[in-house]
């Protein structure tokens, strides 16, 4: 007989663990299946956010930082570093510590909280029956196990452009731009989001010529103007080639490099070459091998699993979460779907409110911000005011030797409550929880602009842009 859970989660990524941990909590039976290999064929839980996303970039985020900060900004301090030198190798091995660190953390949570771990890959058998649905897994061995609910949390892979097959040796996917060896001289990318970003930044922060190709003719579209220009200006300034409004022709892998044809916005054609090139331009939802057939699982018209406001597919007891559904691809997203799925199924009410979901872009400066933006309060016909307040202006900012950027406030005009908050500088991913926090409780502009802030910290910006909603900001 097969074993028998409570809950099965498909799917180890942040969406899939922190699902079944809290089902787990719950005092639900609880399996979790994921197919991720280290390079040794171990497991390595923690999804694609672990293994090649937020950690890992995050660390070489640190890294080229430092190394950045080593070369120019320390000599403002009056630091002198002679013989800086660069040990790619190092810096990778250190990402991979951190990855590893994390795989094994997540697998301490399973046996601490009683989840019962398979490494392989999960796969519908047939459509229920009394017992749950019986799912196959095939890891080094096969077998079935039967979940009365489960969760799918199988999450997304990079995109490919037609004709341009990534390789991971020169045409790079998320994966490869993670791992590079040795750094490019001259990198492309393709895509100017948040991986085209982070990543542009990490190797050129460590000497690489970076030349970003977006299609679209607004950089970051989704980012409040004011916000997006700043930052456009401020990586311009870093030494980021960024071209809007092309349209990327043939790409020729020459195995040592890569040509890149492209259409410039004036319409003038291009012949780029590169040692490395990302390509970065979106993600797509993982269903493949689910056998979804097998049980009438329905997907949307994008290739999403096809879920209602509560995380619930069109079968019975099935629930989907994270990047395999619609909604922001954010780690955080992911986990909030998750803790609300495993708590409907014990009879509670989850909810994730995707108003007050935070978006950070690591770059430097970060960019971060919840709620709407301003041209989203103008195409709604939403009546606003808006407050901001420069780093420049801020002691903290002045004393670490970042004053690049703002804070923004959009209060609504009537009520003044919060309806967005916008920043562009430094921690901004750090300051942005105030806003989240001020918005979920219905905070008003001027809640914020009464509450006692540390001096000097940064956050004492946020105060500033709140005060400067209602025109009484007192150091600018
Ligand atoms: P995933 O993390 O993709 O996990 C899915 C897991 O399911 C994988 O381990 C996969 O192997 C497994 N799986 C799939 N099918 C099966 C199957 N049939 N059987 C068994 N296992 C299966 N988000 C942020 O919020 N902050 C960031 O800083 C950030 N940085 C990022 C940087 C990069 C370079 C990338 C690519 C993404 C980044 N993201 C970030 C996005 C974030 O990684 C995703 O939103 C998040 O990982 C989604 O979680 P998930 O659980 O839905 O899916
Ligand atoms: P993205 O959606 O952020 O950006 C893709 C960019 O590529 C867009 O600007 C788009 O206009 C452009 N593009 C699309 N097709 C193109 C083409 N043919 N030619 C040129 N440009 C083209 O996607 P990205 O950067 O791949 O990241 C995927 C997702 O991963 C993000 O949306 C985000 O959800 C998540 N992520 C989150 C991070 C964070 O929270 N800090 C970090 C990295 C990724």
């Amino acid at each position: 007989m097969s074993k028998q859970f409570d809950v099965v989660v498909i799917g180890g990524g942040p969406g899939g663990y922190i699902a079944a941990i809290r089902a787990a909590q719950l005092g639900f039976s609880t399996a979790c299946i994921d197919a991720w290999s280290n390079d040794k064929g171990g497991p390595a839980p923690g999804g694609t956010c672990t293994n090649v996303g937020c950690i890992p970039s995050k660390a070489l985020l640190q890294s080229s930082e430092h190394y950045e900060h080593a070369g120019h900004a320390f000599a403002d301090h009056g630091i002198q570093v002679q013989g800086l030198g660069l040990d790619v190798a190092k810096m990778l091995g250190r990402k991979n510590t951190i990855v590893k660190q994390n795989n094994d953390g997540i697998l301490f949570l399973f046996k601490k909280n009683k989840v019962t771990f398979f490494h392989g890959h999960g796969s519908f058998v047939k459509a229920a029956d009394a017992a749950g649905y019986e799912i196959k897994v095939a890891g080094k061995t096969e077998e079935t196990i039967t979940g009365k609910h489960i969760i799918l949390a199988t999450g997304s892979n990079a995109r490919a452009l037609p004709g341009a097959a990534f390789d991971e040796a020169t045409i790079l996917s998320n994966d490869g731009a993670l791992s590079i060896a040795e750094v490019p001289k001259k990198l492309g990318v393709i895509g100017a989001g948040v991986i085209g970003l982070e990543m542009g930044s990490v190797w050129r922060r460590l000497g690489a010529e970076v030349t970003v190709l977006e299609a679209l003719p607004t950089f970051l579209g989704a980012v409040d103007e004011q916000i997006a220009k700043e930052a456009h200006k401020l990586f311009v300034k870093q030494g980021l080639s960024i071209n809007l409004g092309v349209k990327i022709g043939e790409i020729v892998n020459g195995g040592s490099d890569v040509t890149v044809n492209y259409t410039d916005d004036k319409g003038a054609e291009h012949k780029a070459v590169f040692d490395k090139l990302i390509i970065s331009i979106g993600r797509t939802p993982n269903t493949n091998g689910l056998n979804a057939e097998a049980v009438g699982l329905q997907l949307d018209e994008r290739g999403f699993i096809a879920v209602d406001g509560d995380c619930k597919t069109n079968l019975a007891n099935v629930w989907a979460v994270g990047d395999v559904v619609r909604g922001p691809m954010l780690a955080h997203k992911a986990e909030e779907e998750g803790v609300a799925v495993a708590e409907r199924i014990a009879g509670q009410h989850g909810h994730v409110n995707f108003n007050t979901i935070p978006w950070v872009i690591y770059t430097s400066p970060e960019i971060a911000w919840v709620g709407r933006t301003e041209q989203q309060l103008k195409a709604d016909g939403v009546a606003y005011k808006a407050g901001t307040f420069p780093f420049m202006a801020n002691g903290r900012a002045r004393a670490l030797g970042d004053t690049s950027g703002m804070v923004k406030f959009l209060a609504d005009a009537t009520t003044d409550e919060i309806l967005g908050v916008h920043i562009v500088g430094p921690m901004a991913s750090e300051l942005i929880a105030e806003a989240v926090v001020a918005m979920e409780f219905k905070a008003s502009a001027e809640d914020i602009a009464r509450i006692c802030h540390a001096h000097p910290s940064l956050s004492e910006a946020t105060k500033e842009a709140a005060l400067a909603v209602d025109k009484r900001s007192l150091n600018f």
